[in-house]
């Protein structure tokens, strides 16, 4: 199947992230959420993005004037003209489950159904429809315009013609893709989530400052950004989410999560989305 129409669920950071790298690679991108205030948030969002990218030169006029045509939409319907529907929502395993049975019955036969999840079992979510062999996680990364990964997780059905096309459909958005096993975190967040995880047990035994760690794993290791800034950028709840997940799904004590995590989630601050995590975004 030709991919034409790509149709994104979820108008967060990485749904409209996504929309926005499939419509500036040369897709007709739909963004639906329930919450209206989550499109609006979203289509500002990536008017200012690509206003920044057209600006440095990453991408063309053309390129701006996709991302402007942009549909935004409260509902599946326009999904029966998707060739691609990828799933951003809250990471929240029957919310996610209940989205897919819903995006089963909407999308045409043969449609492949990708999830963005980054810790919930693509063959659980595949086992909520009627096509497991077209389902398939693309776990892009934060923020989405600027990173060159994209995840790709296979269920225990995905099949070999998914994953190609899939494959295929990352390049063309300029991605590169990496295949994963389905296994709780995948590669990614197995290996990130824990460093983050030290990092903060080092900030709640006073090893270090905030900054001090940071400064760290950045100078030190060359790190684009610490395991704190960074832990405030993909959100706290997500984080100590994913921990809960390799904990759990693991069954290893290695990975609980830090309590200063669990309390900083607790009292809401939950990093730059909050406007405070480690650090403050007043
Ligand atoms: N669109 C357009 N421009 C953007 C942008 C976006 N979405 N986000 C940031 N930028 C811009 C900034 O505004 C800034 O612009 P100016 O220079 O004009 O101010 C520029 O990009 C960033 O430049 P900087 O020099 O400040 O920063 P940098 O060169 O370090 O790059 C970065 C920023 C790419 C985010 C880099 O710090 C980085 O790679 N950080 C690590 C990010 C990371 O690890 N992401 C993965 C998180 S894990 C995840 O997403 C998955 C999961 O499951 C948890």
């Amino acid at each position: 199947m030709s991919i034409r129409h790509v149709f994104v669920i979820g108008a967060g950071t990485m749904g409209n992230g996504i929309a926005q790298v499939a419509a500036t690679s040369g897709y007709q991108a739909t963004c639906m959420d329930v919450q209206s205030t989550a499109l609006e948030k979203a289509k500002a969002a990536i008017a200012r993005s690509t206003t920044k990218l057209l600006e440095k030169g990453m991408i063309d006029a053309e390129q701006k004037a996709s991302a402007d045509a942009i549909q935004f939409v409260p509902n599946m319907n326009a999904m029966k003209d998707a060739d691609l529907v990828i799933e951003a929502a809250t990471e929240n395993p029957e919310v996610k489950l209940k989205i897919f049975k819903d995006m089963d019955a909407s999308a045409r036969e043969g449609v492949i159904l990708a999830s963005n999840t980054s810790s919930i079992s693509i063959t659980k979510i595949a086992a909520a429809t009627n096509r497991p062999d077209r389902v398939i996680g693309m776990h892009f990364m934060n923020p989405v315009p600027l990173m060159k990964l994209v995840e790709v997780i296979r269920g225990l059905g995905t099949s070999d013609e998914t994953a190609k096309t899939v494959a295929d459909i990352c390049k063309v958005m300029g991605k590169e893709p990496v295949e994963a096993n389905d296994s709780p975190g995948f590669i990614s967040n197995r290996i990130l989530c824990p460093m983050i995880n030290e990092a903060v047990f080092a900030l709640q035994e006073g090893v270090g400052t905030p900054e001090a760690i940071d400064q760290v794993m950045k100078l030190g290791m060359n790190h684009p950004m610490g395991p704190l800034e960074l832990a405030d950028l993909i959100g706290l709840d997500v984080v100590l989410f994913i921990l809960e997940v390799l904990q759990r799904d693991l069954g290893e004590d290695k990975y609980r999560p830090a309590y200063l995590l669990r309390k900083m989630v607790d009292a809401g601050h939950l990093g730059k989305k909050a406007g405070r995590g480690f650090y403050s975004y007043q």
